[in-house]
């Protein structure tokens, strides 16, 4: 453990554990930083970007239960979060029971939350659309299920995020194989197999707030082919949609959150908007993990990250935050991906954080680190997010940005070889 700053001075600072020190965090770090919150950054990668903002770092998994209670409890903290990776949602809100700190999601709500599983059965009693889903515990009965959906379909396990154990089937041939990957990658031992809905795919980011839902913004989901399949590789606010389409995806995040039973808190939905009307692919109770926030907050000016930290630590948050204030033309998050390799260097992060209206860069890895081809969220080597006085300029600005960063990778295997 690394320790920083005065003892004395410290005990004073209210103390958060933040579950994660990943890229995902970096926005609620930083937001919690510029509120002199004392920080307990926990992850088990040594080099996680996210330890240079916090006060403290621990070098142990996000998902240790035993490990992050002991801490907890040790760093007398008064409030827990993990503002942006699943599994350790459950983790803290049954640690925040254990030392009875207060906390936007009781365990029972949180378990629901993070399994795919649980909340497809919620959705089908509460009647939330959602895509048909067949749950499997052994390829026999997936087998079965391929029969009933048919082909494309998406297999995937149920309590995974970040595209682990997904997979886009559109062959029969390569059902089996996806089926084996998402069982392997399953916590449970089933997998799901769920009808492939078409569509532009939005995220609602909203917060909610004595039991009631307030809506933020809806993003547009640019997605990358398969076999990157599922992966974000912007998000484009305004949403293209039609108003009401908007409001369609809206309501049916608003129905998602309720069948839950969410009451508190920030929630992020996945939803297709098709020929069928919107469908719920997932809800998570916690900010997006893909810069939602700083998004959210460039947008409309409501600090995302700031109210997932009250409602973590407890602090009570009036209605009126809510209210966007001065919401700008356009808003994009573009992620960015480098070339197979190692990477040597990451060149023109300044040029393209001096481009008109671009607000942050982030580069996730440091040199050394090897790329691999686009497959799952976490090969993705960065984010540029711009503002623009509409959606396409923000679009445009992003891009001018991207394209000046320059991710240099060496193939090592070939140097090897040679
Ligand atoms: N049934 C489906 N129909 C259409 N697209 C789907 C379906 N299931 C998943 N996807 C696509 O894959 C993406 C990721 O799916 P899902 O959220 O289920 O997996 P995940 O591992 O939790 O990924 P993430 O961490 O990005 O949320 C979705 O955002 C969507 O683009
Ligand atoms: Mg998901």
């Amino acid at each position: 453990m690394v320790e920083r700053g005065s003892g004395a001075a410290e005990r004073r600072r209210r103390r958060l554990l933040v579950l994660g020190a990943g890229a995902a965090q970096l926005g609620l770090l930083e937001a919690a930083r510029a509120l002199d919150l004392f920080t307990i950054a926990v992850d088990r990668d040594p080099s996680a970007p996210g330890f240079a903002l916090a006060d403290r770092r621990a070098i142990i998994s996000t998902e240790d239960e035993p490990g992050i209670a002991q801490l907890a409890e040790a760093e007398r903290v008064d409030g827990v979060i993990a503002p942006g990776i699943d599994w350790p949602v459950g983790v803290a809100a049954r640690v925040a029971r254990r030392l009875a700190l207060p906390h936007p999601l009781t365990p029972e709500l949180a378990q629901l939350a993070t399994s795919k599983q649980r909340q497809r059965e919620r959705f089908a009693e509460a009647g939330v659309p959602q895509p048909e889903t067949i749950s499997c515990k052994s390829r026999a009965e997936a087998q079965a299920a391929l029969e009933r959906l048919g082909l494309p379909c998406v297999v995937k396990a149920p309590d995974r995020q970040g595209q682990r154990g997904l997979a886009l089937v559109l062959d029969e041939a390569s059902f089996d194989a996806a089926v084996s990957t998402a069982l392997e990658a399953s916590r449970s031992g089933a997998c799901l197999v769920e009808e492939l809905v078409d569509g532009q795919e939005v995220t609602v980011n909203a917060f909610s707030l004595g039991g009631r839902f307030y809506p933020l913004t809806v993003t547009d989901r640019v997605r990358a082919e398969p076999p990157a399949f599922g992966v974000a590789l912007a998000h484009v606010w305004p949403s293209g949609l039609s108003p009401k389409h908007v409001g369609a995806a809206v309501e049916v995040a608003r129905e998602a959150a309720g069948a839950i039973g969410i009451e508190e808190g920030p929630t992020y939905t996945q939803i297709v908007v098709g020929v069928a009307g919107a469908k719920v692919v997932e809800l998570a109770a916690r900010l997006g993990g893909g810069h939602d926030a700083e998004l959210c907050e460039l947008a409309l000016g409501v600090d995302l990250n700031e109210l997932a930290l009250a409602a973590a630590l407890g602090e009570p948050i009036p209605a009126q935050v809510l209210a966007p204030v001065d919401p700008a033309g356009g808003a994009v998050t573009r992620f960015l991906t480098a070339p197979p390799g190692e990477l040597r260097a990451v060149e023109g992060v300044g040029e393209a954080a001096a481009v008109d209206g671009v607000a942050r860069v982030r580069i996730y890895r440091e040199p050394g680190w090897r790329f691999d081809e686009l497959r799952v969220g976490a090969d993705r080597a960065g984010a540029v997010q711009a503002v623009g006085s509409s959606r396409a300029e923000a679009l445009e600005r992003t891009a001018a940005a991207a394209d000046r960063i320059r991710f240099v990778t060496a193939d090592v295997d070939a140097k090897a070889l040679a």
